[in-house]
């Protein structure tokens, strides 16, 4: 896959002339890859079968002249008005049964398959004309998919699909109504045709029901990649195919996708939307979303969208630091990836995104951002094929599961539980002591690991139950938190015994009988004498094996065990029966580094990070300055400064880069 720096670039936004010297001042900046395409469809088919390619062709040579390689995107994420108004019926329904019409982009419905006609014929015309075109490296298909489709798409064509695959997963309309539990409220089906999406209703849906909902939405997105994947790798083999996904957005599984594309790419804007949160922190949020790309196939990825100026739509957000252009790209390669473009070339004068901006000003007279970036794309490139293809070398795993978080959000317990927030909890407190971590899905290879966090484990089934078994009988270490073995893959209550159920109970040594959700309070719990908040929560935990290491020290259960530890097997088994405060997320982790010899990259100050990938006999560490502030770190004496003239001391928003052997 190579290791690039590029932009994406809009040519039909410009005037013709102007493409020589956007490539010229893109080759200076040290850019040698550019994305293209992905919203052009109207400019390259402006009527049925009428391909207009000749200024996409131009504009590839004139990119190609000065030595810029082109990945182009197929643009299924905005048909144009033309095929709106031959088929209005491809346009989406919401949930409130509302048509969403053309305006924006994303007006498509990717079940329908008269849509799925307009797209064969664009992609198969697109890939035989561009296919063997040697700049043209590889495809992106659609643009961040599942973007803006969270209560789309209900028509009737999706409902169709919905009820067929539920058929093809439940066979019959018995199973299902047991599998839903539709005796309650008289749900009952008796057949598949009764079925509708879960639009708008009365009262709160079924939560069988919304899961396989929100299932299936992941299928049919996963299945609209592949329709346009088997059409490109046809007519063009040799080419790679990657998706831009959205950090933690769910709207797709994003495992699933990944097994469609060479490789992951990511979008990266740390500025968010509308910053409505500018003075949070967010460095370890940023890392968190690196590190999930990278589970989603185990590999080096791209950026394939970096903020690259203020970001916004109808409101604005803060400009970037000095600095931090460059060091955002850096955290994402620390953390992973192996070419970073940025979003986008020069700032549109436009359209919705005329205030999300480029690198280039509307002007197009390069400043700041330009510079900036010039200098650190030329610093960076020869680091960057130094460590190409290694990746962050993790001892500790945290299971990151859509199944858990799709159930966790359609019934959250407690009004601000979310599944990321708990699953951050742990991510914050290990991003904080510089471990390195792998997030990893639930059917991934655990004995790969010292440690395995696994939150919020609440739709359980026997195959996990005995994963998790074997891991520990093995020795692996493992944390099981609150709520786990609740329910069944359908989203059911399970009922045999105390919680946690089935082959949990036996592994963690403690049985819950009772629970408390922590509306309008905060929990407490005292470890070792010391006070420590908790949240959302609390399990009233007995001890049927394992010992206690905290205890609650408020309500009715003050004094019962909060945190345990059982032997199991070679393996150990912690308990958390709470939403862990940022403190206690932090002595918990504490205890796991020193109990289980974690790796961690040292001490640093609030605002400091240090990741680190490791090639066959060098790791590459990365000191990352987050804050407005010159910062110090103490460097151990076998770390070799890998820029010349980097000082000990740390300039504000960015990064010192050392080597050591790991021989
Ligand atoms: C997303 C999209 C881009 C653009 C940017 C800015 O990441 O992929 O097309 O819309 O956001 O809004
Ligand atoms: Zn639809």
């Amino acid at each position: 896959m190579g290791t690039y720096f590029g932009v994406d670039y809009y040519p039909e936004h410009w005037p013709r002339e102007r493409w020589e010297t956007d490539a010229k001042l893109m080759q200076e900046m040290g850019v040698d890859v550019a994305r293209l395409a992905e919203f052009s469809w109207s400019k390259l088919e402006p009527s049925l079968g009428e391909f207009n390619f000749g200024w996409l062709d131009e504009a590839i040579t004139v990119l190609a002249d000065r030595g810029i390689k082109i990945i182009l995107g197929t643009p299924s994420a905005a048909p144009p008005a033309w095929i709106i108004s031959a088929n209005p019926e491809i346009q989406p329904i919401d949930y409130e049964g509302r048509v969403r019409y053309f305006g924006g982009r994303h007006h498509d419905c990717q079940s329908n398959l008269v849509y799925r006609e307009h797209i064969k014929r664009y992609v198969t015309a697109f890939a035989a004309h561009f296919g063997d075109n040697p700049n043209v490296i590889g495809w992106q298909i659609d643009n961040e998919l599942g973007n803006s489709h969270h209560q789309l798409c209900m028509c009737p064509s999706c409902e169709d699909h919905f009820r067929q695959w539920l058929q093809n997963k439940y066979g019959d309309i018995e199973t299902l109504n047991t599998k839903w539990g539709n005796t309650f409220w008289s749900q009952e089906y008796q057949n598949f045709s009764q079925i509708l999406a879960p639009k708008i209703t009365v009262t709160g849906h079924n939560p069988s029901a919304l899961l396989d909902w929100k299932l299936f939405c992941s299928d049919l997105i996963v299945d609209f990649h592949k329709f346009q994947s088997v059409i490109l790798r046809q007519a063009a083999p040799g080419k790679f195919i990657t998706q831009n996904m959205m950090g933690f957005e769910d709207k797709v599984n994003y495992y699933d996708l990944a097994e469609d594309i060479e490789f992951t790419s990511h979008d990266q804007y740390p500025g968010g939307h509308f910053h409505p949160t500018q003075n949070e922190r967010k460095s370890d949020k940023l890392a968190a979303a690196l590190d999930l790309m990278r589970a989603t196939k185990d590999k080096p990825f791209w950026i394939m969208e970096q903020q690259s100026g203020i970001t916004g739509w109808e409101v604005l957000g803060r400009a970037p630091k000095p600095g931090e252009l460059g060091m955002w790209s850096a955290q994402a390669v620390a953390h992973g990836a192996d070419c970073i473009v940025y979003f986008r070339w020069r700032t549109c004068t436009m359209g919705t995104e005329q205030y999300w901006h480029g690198i280039l000003p509307h002007s197009g007279i390069p400043g700041r951002y330009y510079n900036e970036l010039k200098t650190f794309v030329h610093k960076m490139k020869p680091l960057m094929k130094e460590i190409q293809g290694a990746l962050p070398k993790s001892k500790v795993a945290i299971i990151y599961s859509y199944n858990q978080k799709y159930a966790i959000d359609i019934q959250p317990h407690h009004p601000d539980m979310t599944y990321i927030g708990h699953v951050m909890k742990y991510y914050t407190a290990l991003y904080d002591r510089n471990v390195p971590v792998d997030f990893i899905n639930d059917d991934a290879d655990f004995t790969k690991y010292d440690l395995v966090i696994a939150p919020l484990q609440y739709l359980m089934t026997p195959e996990l139950e005995s994963r998790y078994q074997a891991y520990v009988k093995g020795g692996g270490n493992l944390v099981l938190t609150m709520r786990a073995g609740v329910k069944d893959d359908t989203n059911l209550c399970r009922v045999a015994g105390a919680l946690p159920m089935g082959g949990l109970r036996e592994l963690v040594g403690v049985e819950v009988h009772e629970y408390d959700c922590l509306r309008d309070i905060t929990g407490w719990v005292l470890w070792n004498g010391q006070r420590y908040a908790c949240e959302m929560w609390s399990d009233i935990i007995n001890l049927t094996g394992a010992k206690e290491l905290a205890t609650y020290d408020f309500e009715f259960y003050t004094g019962t065990p909060v945190i345990t530890e059982n032997a199991y097997g070679d393996g150990t088994v912690y308990y958390v029966g709470t939403e862990p405060g940022a403190d206690l997320a932090a002595k918990l982790v504490d205890e796991f580094i020193t109990k289980h010899d974690i790796c961690t990259w040292g001490e640093t100050p609030p605002g400091m990070e240090i990741a680190a990938r490791s090639s066959n006999g060098t790791d590459y560490i990365f000191v990352i300055n987050h804050t407005g502030d010159n910062r110090m770190v103490t460097i151990p004496d076998d770390w070799k400064a890998y820029f010349e003239g980097q000082s000990a001391s740390i300039n504000p928003y960015s990064i010192n880069v050392y080597t050591r052997s790991n021989n």
